[in-house]
């Protein structure tokens, strides 16, 4: 019988600064756990000015690869020997993979997180079936606007705070997709509801400890999905009132399990399910 210290260990894990209060440790060791697989998921604290050396000495520390997060992102896109297209698009790498020769494959997972997470959660959706309705021009809506153009939405109106950041942001995303982004006066978001086919929130709004999103829907037809990335809290006053009026609508927890997904089949050669008992598991360990 083989003995399982011959088994190889696999590691992987995540690295941001901070990275104390990131939850992918308690997915990526729930599926570890679920699926008995030899493996581990660290949590790596890295400053920005280490951060380059430190993918780069993935290999060299044993590891398959890693999630990036707040705020290498950007840098890992710079850093890796190779990026799939649609994280060049995005702007960003959330997920890197070791070859086996040694270099640094780099993928975004978070837009396949948003959309798998609405289909899961609501079984009609098509990103194809109308105009998607965006709140924010952070880096979660670069995700969520590409993933949305590349899955055939025929157009996203964005709708952002500082206009400039929105209108920068169509730029660069033009082009993905046969779909168009049309920018609008967040001062008018409500105007821009009518007829939908979704409405996401990736503003900050709404979060605990954060401002509520003040926004108008009665313009917003009722077959309309609703989401929010928001997950602290899960049931946020935008859902809970676009569920009054009998929206369909998909929390942000989703967004965050699915992200995880893609990363942890390339490291430990399953693709991991996204159950009721890993969403108790987690929400059990957010501060
Ligand atoms: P992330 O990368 O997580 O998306 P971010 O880049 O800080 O985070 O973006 C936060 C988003 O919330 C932005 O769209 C921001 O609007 P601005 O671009 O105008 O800053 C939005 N946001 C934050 N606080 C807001 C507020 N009080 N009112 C309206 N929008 C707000």
């Amino acid at each position: 019988m083989t003995d399982v210290c011959d088994i190889p260990l696999i590691r992987a894990g995540v690295m941001g600064w901070p990275v104390d209060h990131s939850l992918s440790p308690r997915v990526h060791g729930f599926w570890l756990d679920r699926y008995r697989i030899r493996g581990e998921y660290l949590r790596i604290p890295v400053a920005p000015e280490d951060f380059i050396g430190r993918l780069r000495a993935l290999r060299q520390e044993g590891f398959v690869g890693c999630n990036v997060t707040v705020p290498h992102k950007e840098t890992a896109l710079k850093a890796v020997d190779e990026a799939h297209p649609l994280a060049k698009r995005i702007g960003a790498v959330n997920t890197v993979v070791v070859w086996p020769d040694g270099s640094l494959y780099g993928f975004n997972t978070d837009g396949f997180g948003f959309l798998e997470n609405l289909r899961a959660g609501y079984a009609g959706f098509d990103p194809a079936a109308g105009p998607a309705v965006v709140l924010g021009a952070g880096g979660a809506a670069r995700a969520v606007i590409a993933a949305l153009l590349d899955a055939g939405a025929p157009e996203v109106r964005l709708l952002n705070r500082t206009r400039e950041r929105a209108e920068h942001l169509a730029g660069e995303l033009s082009g993905i997709g046969a779909g168009t982004i049309t920018v609008g006066d967040w001062d008018a978001r409500a105007d821009h509801l009518d007829g939908a086919a979704l409405l996401a929130n990736t503003t900050t709004l709404g979060m605990h400890g954060q401002r509520p999103l003040e926004l108008d829907l009665s313009a917003l037809p009722v077959t309309a999905l609703v989401n929010d990335i928001v997950y602290v809290p899960l049931e946020t006053d935008l859902l809970a009132r676009a569920r009054a009026r009998g929206n369909p609508v998909v929390d942000g927890l989703g967004m965050l399990l699915h992200q995880a997904r893609p990363g942890f089949e390339a490291w430990f050669g399953k693709l991991p399910d996204v159950t009721e008992e890993l969403r108790v598991h987690v929400l059990a360990g957010r501060d």
